[in-house]
């Protein structure tokens, strides 16, 4: 009998290391490609961990994941080089997030996305394929140079049409099966898809030691960060009636206008007539997803939800009119806004960061003035 239980004590001791990979730190890319690294420090990428990201920690801290399970299954995109990550996944362990764990504090790292070499769909999410080659990295450069540090392996295929991105953001299902996000990509090619909006062709070399005068940018902008580089995919525009006037958003992507459940959208339009300012009413464009309870749908947290219960958001490639009652005249200015809250109102409050800045700051993504003739 002893025997037996040290001979499957061993077994489990052996699954952990070999499922436990090792990676190559961010820092040991900054020397040979300084402005990528320090585009990405600033991005959500280089910030999803539960000690950078407060908004990640607060929902965490709710989550029946933490209290009940007492496990860390976000680490599978939120801190996917932890060295400890099969540990992390496991409930009961007494193994939780351990902020001088300094690989808990590599988030989505650069040896991560470099050496995913497929993706496979799954259930609950979707699942990263990790080449088990620690120093070569994939791109998809028809004539990249050559590197001291590593291996490069070039003309990756799912480095071009985005497939590489699928593994962490096309869904997440809860215990109950309902995916509480879904990004539901629709219409994407070789030309138009995550990379080419989210990392735009930027100015400077892509290494010290590279001749060549643009890289893609790795600030991956959504809906943190500077905004600038999307603004060209919602567009604004204006139409006069006789006793109203409509505002129409664009929104030329792929993907709908929020795709987080926290999110909100806000469409802010103001008419200034003599100096005096006329506010019309908000439009808050979002997602609710919640339950049935005694015959009636409410909302409730991710991890009770089995159901959307109101979308007022913008579809993917599509167009949406607003109207307001409101006469225009001859040298009005209609001042319009389009962005995005990182968190509705109320689900602030319900995760404690009513007071956290960057949960609560508008941003604007799109916006334009109009003077009427
Ligand atoms: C000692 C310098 C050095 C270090 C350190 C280094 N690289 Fe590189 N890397 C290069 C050079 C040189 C190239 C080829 C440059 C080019 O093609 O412009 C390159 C190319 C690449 C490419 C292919 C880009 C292409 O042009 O297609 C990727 C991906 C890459 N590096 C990722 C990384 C990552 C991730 C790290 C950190 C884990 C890292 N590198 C660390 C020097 C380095
Ligand atoms: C399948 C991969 C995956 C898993 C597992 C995952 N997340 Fe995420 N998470 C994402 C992606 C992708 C985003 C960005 C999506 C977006 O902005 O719409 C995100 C964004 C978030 C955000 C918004 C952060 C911000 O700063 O705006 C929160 C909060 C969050 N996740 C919480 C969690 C929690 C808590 C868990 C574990 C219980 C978890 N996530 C597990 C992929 C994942
Ligand atoms: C979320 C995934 C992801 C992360 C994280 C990431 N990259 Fe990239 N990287 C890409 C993709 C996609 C490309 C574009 C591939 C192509 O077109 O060849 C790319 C391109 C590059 C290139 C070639 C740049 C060019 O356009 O010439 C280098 C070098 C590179 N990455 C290094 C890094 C380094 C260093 C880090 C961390 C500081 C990093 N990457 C983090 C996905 C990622
Ligand atoms: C045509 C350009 C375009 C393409 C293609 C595109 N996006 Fe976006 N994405 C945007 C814009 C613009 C926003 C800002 C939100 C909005 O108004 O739609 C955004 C927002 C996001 C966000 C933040 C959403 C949130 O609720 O926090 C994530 C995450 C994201 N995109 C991921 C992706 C992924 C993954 C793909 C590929 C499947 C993709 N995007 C393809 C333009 C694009
Ligand atoms: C290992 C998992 C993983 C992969 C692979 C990945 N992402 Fe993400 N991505 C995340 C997580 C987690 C977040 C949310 C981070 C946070 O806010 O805490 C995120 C956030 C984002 C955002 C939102 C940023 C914002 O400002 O709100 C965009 C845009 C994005 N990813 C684009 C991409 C693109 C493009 C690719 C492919 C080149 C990609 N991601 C690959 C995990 C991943």
């Amino acid at each position: 009998m002893k025997k037996i239980v040290l001979v499957s004590l061993l077994f489990i001791g052996g699954v952990v290391t070999a499922a436990n990979m090792h990676f190559e730190k961010n820092a040991k890319c900054s020397s040979c490609h300084p402005k990528i690294y320090e585009e990405y420090m600033g991005s959500q990428h280089g910030n999803a961990t539960i000690f950078k990201d407060k908004l990640h920690g607060a929902v965490y801290n709710k989550h029946p994941q933490k209290n009940k399970l007492q496990k860390y299954r976000c680490a599978k995109c939120h801190t996917p080089t932890a060295d400890n990550l099969s540990e992390l996944l496991t409930p009961h362990n007494g193994v939780t997030p351990d902020a001088k764990n300094e690989t808990q504090n590599e988030a989505v790292a650069c040896a991560y996305c470099h050496r995913i070499e497929e993706v496979k769909s799954g259930k609950a999410m979707s699942k990263n394929i990790i080449s088990k080659e620690p120093l070569s990295y994939f791109s998809n450069k028809e004539k990249p140079g050559t590197s001291p540090f590593h291996k490069i392996t070039t003309k990756k295929a799912i480095f071009k049409d985005a497939k590489l991105c699928m593994g962490c953001h096309t869904h997440k299902a809860n215990k109950k099966g309902f995916n509480v996000c879904a990004t539901g990509a629709k219409d994407m090619n070789a030309e138009k898809n995550c990379i080419s909006c989210h990392m735009p062709q930027v100015e400077g070399a892509s290494s010290i030691m590279s001749k060549g005068t643009k890289h893609r940018f790795h600030g991956f902008p959504g809906i943190h960060g500077d905004l600038k580089l999307l603004s060209k995919y919602v567009t604004l525009d204006l139409s006069k009636e006789k006793s109203q006037f409509k505002v129409s958003v664009k929104h030329d992507v792929t993907h709908a206008s929020t795709l987080h459940p926290l999110r909100m959208s806000k469409l802010l339009v103001s008419v200034e007539r003599d100096g005096n300012v006329t506010q019309m009413k908000t439009e808050k464009l979002f997602q609710v997803i919640g339950a049935e309870v005694n015959g009636t749908a409410k909302p409730t947290p991710p991890w009770l939800a089995t159901k959307i219960i109101k979308d007022s958001r913008i579809d993917a490639n599509s167009k949406k009119e607003y109207a307001y009652a409101f006469t225009l005249k001859k040298g009005d200015k209609v001042k319009v806004k389009f962005g995005h809250l990182l968190m509705k109102k109320k689900a602030a409050k319900k995760f404690g960061l009513e007071a956290n800045e960057e949960a609560n700051k508008f941003r604007v993504l799109s916006e334009k003035t109009f003077v009427i003739e």
